[in-house]
Formats: C-alpha cells, sequence, structure tokens
C-alpha cells in the first residue's frame, strides 16, 4: 500500500541516490526482492513522459495539431515572443474567439493557415504564382471576390438626348472612322498607343458624372453589376477595380501583424500598442 503510494507521489523516485535505503525502508518484507525491479519500468516512462512534456512546452516547433503556448515570430524588427495560450484566455474574456486573430480559419478546420500565406511581404509575382498552388481552394474567393458583370446605362438616350454629339465619347474620325465598340482598340490593360477600357470609358462618363466617382468603390455600382468571385474563372488583377490607389487593398505582413496585434491592444486599453511600445513586443 505504501509503496503504490509512494511510486505515485514521487515520480522521481527512481532517480533518487538514496532509493535503495529509502525503498527498503518502505517495502514490507515479503515485497523485499521484487518491489524495485517491478517499478523501473513504470517509473522510467513517467519520467520521461514528464521530460517530453517539459521539452514540447519550451520549443517552438510543436505538432501541427496542436495549440501553440507561446510563438517566437523572427522578423527584423526583432523577435516577438507571443504568448498564443494566454491570449486564447484573453481574448476569451473579451466574448471572443480564435476568429478574432485567425479571421479566416474555415469553420471546417482547426489548424490556421500562417498569417504571412495570405498576406504577403510584397504581393509580387512570385506571390501570384505560389499562392495559387498553397492556398486551399476555399480560400480563393476571400480575396478575389468579384467579377464583371453587365453594364447599366443606355447608350441611346445619351446619343439622343443627353450628349450634344457622339463625339462626346467617341473620338472623331481621325482616330474612329465611325463610331464603334471601345474594346475594339481598348484592351484591358495600356499598350502604349491606346489607354486601358477601364481609364479610356471612364474618362468619357466621368466628364458629366464626377459624382458617381466621388464615391470611389461604393459609386461602380451606379453602372456596374458585380457578380460574386469564382474559384474557375480567370481572375483580374485587384487593381483593375481597386484603383483609386492601385495599390491591393490587402495589407502586407509587418502591417497585418501590427495592425491586429495593437488595434486590440488600444481597443482594449491594455498590452502593448502606439509608437512607444515597440521593445515591449521586439527584443533584440
Ligand atoms: C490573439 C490572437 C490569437 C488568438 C485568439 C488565437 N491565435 Fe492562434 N495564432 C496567432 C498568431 C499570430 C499565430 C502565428 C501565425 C503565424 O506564424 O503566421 C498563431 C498560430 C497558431 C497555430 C500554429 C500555426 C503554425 O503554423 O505555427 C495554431 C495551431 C493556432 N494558432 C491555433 C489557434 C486556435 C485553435 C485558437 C483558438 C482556440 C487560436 N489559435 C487563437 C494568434 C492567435
Ligand atoms: C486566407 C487568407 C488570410 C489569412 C490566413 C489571414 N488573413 Fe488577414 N485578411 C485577409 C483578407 C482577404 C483581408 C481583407 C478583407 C477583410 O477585412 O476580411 C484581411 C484583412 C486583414 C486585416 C485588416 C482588416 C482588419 O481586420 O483590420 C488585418 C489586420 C489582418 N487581416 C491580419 C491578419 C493576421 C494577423 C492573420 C493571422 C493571424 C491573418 N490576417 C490571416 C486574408 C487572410
Ligand atoms: C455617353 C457616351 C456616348 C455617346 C454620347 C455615344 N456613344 Fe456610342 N458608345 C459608347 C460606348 C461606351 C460604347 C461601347 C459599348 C457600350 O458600352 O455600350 C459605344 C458603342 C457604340 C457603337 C457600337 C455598338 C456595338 O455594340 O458594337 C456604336 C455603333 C455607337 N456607339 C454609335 C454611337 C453614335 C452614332 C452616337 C451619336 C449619335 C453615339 N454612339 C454616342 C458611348 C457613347
Ligand atoms: C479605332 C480605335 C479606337 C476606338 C474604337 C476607340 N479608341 Fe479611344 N483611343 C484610340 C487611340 C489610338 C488612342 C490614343 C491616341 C490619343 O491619345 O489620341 C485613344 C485614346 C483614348 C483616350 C485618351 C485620349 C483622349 O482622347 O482623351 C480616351 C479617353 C479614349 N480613347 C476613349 C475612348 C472611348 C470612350 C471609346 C469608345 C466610345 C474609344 N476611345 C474608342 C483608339 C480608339
Ligand atoms: C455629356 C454628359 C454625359 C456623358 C459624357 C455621360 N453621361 Fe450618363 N447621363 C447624363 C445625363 C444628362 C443623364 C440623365 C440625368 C441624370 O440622371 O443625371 C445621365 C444618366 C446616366 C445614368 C443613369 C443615372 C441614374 O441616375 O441612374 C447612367 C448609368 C449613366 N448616365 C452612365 C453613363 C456612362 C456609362 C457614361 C460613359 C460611357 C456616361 N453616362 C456619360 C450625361 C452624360
Ligand atoms: C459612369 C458609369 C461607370 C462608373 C461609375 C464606373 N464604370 Fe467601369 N466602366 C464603365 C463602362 C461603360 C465601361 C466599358 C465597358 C465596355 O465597353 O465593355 C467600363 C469598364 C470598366 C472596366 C474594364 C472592363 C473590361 O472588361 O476590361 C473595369 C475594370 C471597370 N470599369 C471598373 C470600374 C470600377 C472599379 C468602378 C468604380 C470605381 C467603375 N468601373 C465605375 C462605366 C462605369
Ligand atoms: C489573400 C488573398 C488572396 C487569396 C486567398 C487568393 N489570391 Fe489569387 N491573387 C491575390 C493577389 C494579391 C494577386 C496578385 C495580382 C493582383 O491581383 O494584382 C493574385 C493573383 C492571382 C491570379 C493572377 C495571376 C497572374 O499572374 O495574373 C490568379 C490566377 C489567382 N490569383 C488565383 C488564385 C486562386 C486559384 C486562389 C485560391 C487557391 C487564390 N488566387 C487565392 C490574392 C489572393
Ligand atoms: C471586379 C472588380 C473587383 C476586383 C477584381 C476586386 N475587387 Fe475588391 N471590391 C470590389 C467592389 C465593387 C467592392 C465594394 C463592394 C463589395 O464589398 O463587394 C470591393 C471591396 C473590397 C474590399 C473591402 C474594403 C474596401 O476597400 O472597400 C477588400 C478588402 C477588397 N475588395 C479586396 C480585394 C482584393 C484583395 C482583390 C484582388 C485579389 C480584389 N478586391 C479584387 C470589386 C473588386
Ligand atoms: C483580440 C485581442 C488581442 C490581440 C489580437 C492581441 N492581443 Fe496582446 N493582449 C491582449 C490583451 C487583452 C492583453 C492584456 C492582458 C492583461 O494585461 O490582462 C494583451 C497583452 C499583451 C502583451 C503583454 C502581456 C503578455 O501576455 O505578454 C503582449 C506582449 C502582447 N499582448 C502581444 C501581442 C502580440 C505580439 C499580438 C499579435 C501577434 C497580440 N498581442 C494580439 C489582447 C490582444
Ligand atoms: C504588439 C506587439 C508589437 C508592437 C508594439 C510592435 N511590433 Fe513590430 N512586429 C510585431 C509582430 C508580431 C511582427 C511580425 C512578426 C512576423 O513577421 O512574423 C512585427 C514586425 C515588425 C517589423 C518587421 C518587418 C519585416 O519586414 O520583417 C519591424 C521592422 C517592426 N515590427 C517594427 C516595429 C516598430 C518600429 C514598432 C514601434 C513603433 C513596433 N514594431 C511595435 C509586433 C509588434
Amino acid at each position: 500500500m505504501t509503496c503504490n503510494l509512494l511510486s505515485k507521489v514521487c515520480i522521481f523516485y527512481g532517480k533518487c541516490k538514496f532509493r535503495k535505503a529509502k525503498v527498503h525502508f518502505f517495502v514490507k518484507p515479503e515485497h523485499k526482492d521484487t518491489a524495485l525491479n517491478k517499478r523501473y519500468l513504470p517509473i522510467g516512462i513517467v519520467c520521461g513522459v514528464f521530460v517530453l512534456v517539459l521539452v514540447g512546452n519550451f520549443a517552438r516547433q510543436v505538432p501541427s495539431n496542436e495549440i501553440p503556448v507561446r510563438l517566437r515570430l523572427e522578423n527584423k524588427g526583432g523577435s516577438v515572443v507571443f504568448t498564443h495560450a494566454r491570449h486564447i484566455d484573453y481574448v476569451k474574456n473579451m466574448g471572443k474567439d480564435c476568429a478574432a486573430c485567425h479571421h479566416d480559419m474555415p469553420a471546417t478546420q482547426k489548424e490556421p493557415l500562417p498569417c504571412g500565406a495570405c498576406h504577403a511581404t510584397e504581393f509580387n509575382t512570385t506571390f501570384s504564382a505560389a499562392h495559387q498552388r498553397t492556398l486551399p481552394k476555399e480560400s480563393c474567393t476571400k480575396c478575389h471576390h468579384a467579377e464583371m458583370g453587365t453594364i447599366k446605362y443606355d447608350h441611346d438616350a445619351h446619343a439622343n438626348n443627353y450628349a450634344s454629339a457622339c463625339t462626346d465619347c467617341h473620338h472623331s474620325p481621325d482616330i474612329e472612322d465611325e463610331p464603334q465598340a471601345c474594346k475594339n482598340c481598348h484592351g484591358p490593360a495600356a499598350d502604349g498607343a491606346a489607354p486601358a477600357l477601364r481609364d479610356a470609358v471612364h474618362a468619357r462618363c466621368q466628364s458629366c458624372h464626377e459624382d458617381m466617382y466621388d464615391q470611389k468603390i461604393a459609386g461602380c455600382t451606379s453602372c456596374h453589376d458585380f457578380m460574386p468571385g469564382t474559384n474557375a474563372a480567370k481572375q483580374p488583377p485587384c487593381a483593375s477595380c481597386h484603383y483609386e490607389s492601385d495599390t491591393i487593398p490587402l495589407p502586407a505582413r509587418m502591417d497585418a501583424f501590427h495592425g491586429q496585434c495593437m488595434q486590440c491592444h488600444e481597443q482594449a486599453g491594455k498590452g502593448p500598442f502606439g509608437d512607444k511600445s515597440c521593445k515591449r513586443c521586439h527584443t533584440r
């Protein structure tokens, strides 16, 4: 009885320098010969597991199906040790869950994608080529979310009633022998000779409809139907529609991390944020 209790409570017993004497002191006389040998294996196993758990907790590389306790995020600003498990509690206290950070984790999936899989350091040709293979199919339409639909406007009403001449929109005969579809000459991108279809047509419409363009992306639907994006279609570049600044409206890696970490800290009034807080996250 006492022996059982002892081996359960003191898992390091097998390693103790004085174990022999002590074990024999507690062991009933009739068990004296077998007690220790029988316990070498279980004690060894228990110790082994204990050490593994310890090492596992300190290592950054956890098995991919486990929720990390701490993460060391290496970067040019100095590595950041992120208390992942504690943050799960912080966020729970705010009434939120994993999606507060892993905001695009598909509901069916327990393993989130690394932030940088979507928020690349740079959206260059390497990203363009690689992400089509590395990202799961369900994620494509998170970013490629819209396709051009039909144009809604009344051409003939414009030609006959609103405009003073066909040349309010069409070219004069030095370019266009007679009025025809703009896309006969204006392609999807500027080609050196003529501007892109989008920019050419918009320039003409804008001369009377400044108000629609002032609303930026919200004003597009005055003339366009946008359809939900699909995986199957050829993907138009983001900047073909988001062209106010000709940038991709998706935060790059550093901005994604800074944005998410600091926005929440600022809202919660806790945790580091702001210009003077760098060293509370970054260590050298
Ligand atoms: C406060 C924000 C936050 C919360 C809440 C959060 N995570 Fe994370 N998690 C992160 C960040 C940041 C990373 C690092 C991602 C990277 O390296 O790109 C990460 C990494 C992970 C990883 C490791 C992925 C890898 O490749 O290293 C797993 C697994 C994970 N989180 C699961 C979860 C689960 C499950 C929950 C909810 C119980 C959760 N996380 C809640 C921010 C959070
Ligand atoms: C599957 C792709 C994907 C992954 C993975 C992903 N994001 Fe995003 N993220 C997006 C898209 C798309 C947007 C823009 C649309 C939106 O707001 O949802 C965005 C927007 C953001 C924004 C700006 C909008 C806001 O909420 O303020 C931040 C910040 C951000 N992500 C941080 C992160 C961080 C940090 C991670 C990792 C924990 C992460 N993202 C993982 C796709 C992703
Ligand atoms: C408000 C601008 C505007 C005015 C004014 C205008 N057009 Fe057009 N027209 C366009 C645009 C833009 C297209 C390209 C197709 C489209 O978007 O409807 C076009 C296309 C055409 C086409 C080709 C149709 C096709 O489907 O291939 C013809 C023909 C044409 N216009 C004739 C005229 C004539 C003739 C006038 C003057 C009486 C005129 N347009 C006035 C903007 C205009
Ligand atoms: C036959 C070919 C052709 C057709 C059809 C055509 N364009 Fe062009 N467009 C050109 C060329 C070539 C240029 C560049 C030469 C220049 O800058 O004058 C140009 C330039 C432009 C420009 C920039 C210079 C300017 O004139 O302001 C606009 C805007 C434009 N086109 C609008 C349109 C619109 C709108 C339509 C249809 C209603 C149209 N174009 C149809 C050939 C064409
Ligand atoms: C010469 C000036 C002029 C030009 C150039 C012009 N429009 Fe218009 N547009 C008008 C007028 C006038 C109306 C009718 C009054 C109103 O609704 O503002 C109108 C109405 C419209 C409407 C309906 C507005 C509504 O309230 O539903 C649309 C859509 C439209 N135009 C699209 C276009 C497109 C596309 C182009 C370029 C190919 C264009 N317009 C170029 C003057 C113009
Ligand atoms: C005043 C009406 C009007 C407004 C507002 C407008 N567009 Fe257009 N847009 C047109 C017309 C007309 C065309 C030419 C379509 C054609 O000839 O096939 C066009 C062409 C385009 C094209 C090129 C399509 C192709 O097939 O290559 C893109 C991309 C586009 N618009 C995006 C936008 C976006 C994004 C907005 C909002 C920021 C916007 N448009 C606002 C009328 C408008
Ligand atoms: C995190 C956002 C995001 C996700 C998710 C995403 N893409 Fe993209 N994709 C982009 C960006 C950014 C570009 C860069 C080109 C641009 O639009 O300017 C791009 C470009 C492309 C291109 C054009 C490449 C070229 O060279 O013209 C294709 C095709 C494409 N993506 C397919 C996919 C497919 C298939 C998926 C899903 C497996 C996917 N994308 C998921 C953001 C995303
Ligand atoms: C065919 C046109 C089109 C293309 C291509 C397109 N978008 Fe959009 N996007 C829109 C329109 C229209 C809206 C606003 C209406 C809405 O929410 O659907 C929008 C809204 C957004 C928003 C919400 C924030 C904002 O700026 O208002 C994000 C983020 C975004 N797009 C990202 C992307 C990314 C990243 C790509 C490229 C991978 C892309 N879009 C390609 C048309 C487009
Ligand atoms: C959704 C909310 C939320 C997000 C996202 C978030 N945090 Fe926090 N964080 C908190 C809260 C709340 C505290 C304060 C906890 C307390 O003091 O009670 C905190 C505290 C901290 C602290 C100080 C205490 C500690 O646990 O180390 C650091 C450092 C920190 N956060 C780093 C980060 C980093 C790095 C990120 C992004 C990868 C991040 N946080 C994202 C909510 C968030
Ligand atoms: C809340 C924690 C937090 C604070 C505060 C913070 N950062 Fe960061 N920073 C991060 C995280 C997380 C990353 C991204 C780690 C990664 O890429 O995996 C990062 C990345 C960076 C990078 C790396 C960019 C790259 O391309 O590798 C630089 C530089 C940087 N931060 C500078 C700063 C400066 C300067 C400040 C103070 C104004 C600051 N950071 C404040 C968490 C923080």
